[in-house]
């Protein structure tokens, strides 16, 4: 019998990273033999760490905080949605004489599956607000630019951040005719509200709260928070208090999981029977 191909995710911290749990469903799923573990790099230490690993014979990684710009770095070749995020959340170790490493950021897929699928909500035609201008905001503003709402803007406590950003999608907005542009946390709600409302800040984890007010949220719009969990609370509390649809980001979490899932196995596993299980799981963790 061979030895399973191995995969695993890397990042610090990563105990609590729920991907070996997901990737195991999916390998149950879909009849493959897959051992994905857990790789914790020193953070100064991405590159030697991951080298080994695909050393020792592994097939790839997910890459999850610090090390997505790293790991977008590393790699011969980049998807054209990794190079839009100048960041990577899954490699995958080919062989020199196959081109060589593929870097590839499957986070906006997973985020725009979960609202236009899971959640049934629509994104074309309507109006976004992206708040937010770090790795997790960058990472999927290009798929979301892809399903061609009528205006996206991103907000952020920095606004030069933002900006820089916007650039940087600036033709992907036209080619796909987006109106898309930057704003301070001051002047998010200009307007009138949003349709979709996405949460990409750690303002939640740092414990202070939603940074822009309810006048962003139409009447039962989504609002979306990337994280899950305690994480997520504070902000789901706040939309329902506002009239939103409240959504975590367990669905998005799934999602990428099983975009990476198929760029390394070449089949996408269904994913409704691991969300509903990961939600039992995360569930049950809260409850304690
Ligand atoms: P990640 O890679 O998870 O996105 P990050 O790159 O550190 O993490 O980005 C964190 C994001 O949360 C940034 O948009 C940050 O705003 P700044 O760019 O102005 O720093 C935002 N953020 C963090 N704490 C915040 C707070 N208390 N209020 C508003 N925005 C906050």
């Amino acid at each position: 019998m061979t030895a399973p191909d191995r995969y695993a995710v890397a990042g610090n911290p990563v105990a609590h990273s729920r991907s070996p749990h997901i990737h195991s469903l999916f390998a149950r799923q879909t009849g493959q033999t897959i051992d994905y573990g857990r790789l914790l790099c020193p953070l100064d230490g991405f590159v030697p760490e991951v080298k080994a690993f695909a050393a020792s014979g592994a097939k790839g990684c997910n890459v999850t905080v610090p090390f997505k710009f790293e790991a977008f770095q590393l790699a011969s070749r980049r998807s054209p949605r990794a190079e839009l995020a100048q960041a990577a959340n899954t490699l995958r170790f080919d062989p020199e004489t196959q081109g060589g490493w593929l870097a590839d950021n499957t986070d906006g897929v997973g985020l725009v599956r979960d609202i236009t699928v899971n959640a049934g909500v629509p994104l074309a035609g309507r109006r976004v607000l992206l708040l937010g201008a770090g790795g997790a905001s960058a990472g999927v503003l290009g798929p979301l630019i892809e399903a061609r709402p009528a205006e996206i803007v991103m907000a952020n406590r920095t606004v030069e951040k933002a900006q820089a950003i916007v650039a940087r999608h600036a033709d992907w907005a036209a080619q796909h005719g987006v109106r898309l542009s930057a704003r301070g946390l001051a002047d998010a709600g200009t307007g009138t509200g949003f349709d979709v409302f996405i949460n990409g800040t750690a303002a939640s984890l740092a414990g202070s709260g939603v940074p822009v007010g309810p006048e962003v949220l139409k009447p039962g719009c989504l609002a979306l928070d990337m994280m899950y969990g305690p994480a997520a609370q504070a902000f789901l509390d706040w939309a329902r208090a506002h009239g939103g649809v409240a959504r975590d980001g367990l669905g998005m979490l799934v999602e990428q999981a099983a975009e990476s899932f198929a760029v390394w196995r070449g089949v996408r596993p269904d994913t409704a029977p691991v969300l509903a299980d990961m939600r039992a799981l995360v569930d049950a963790a809260s409850a304690h």
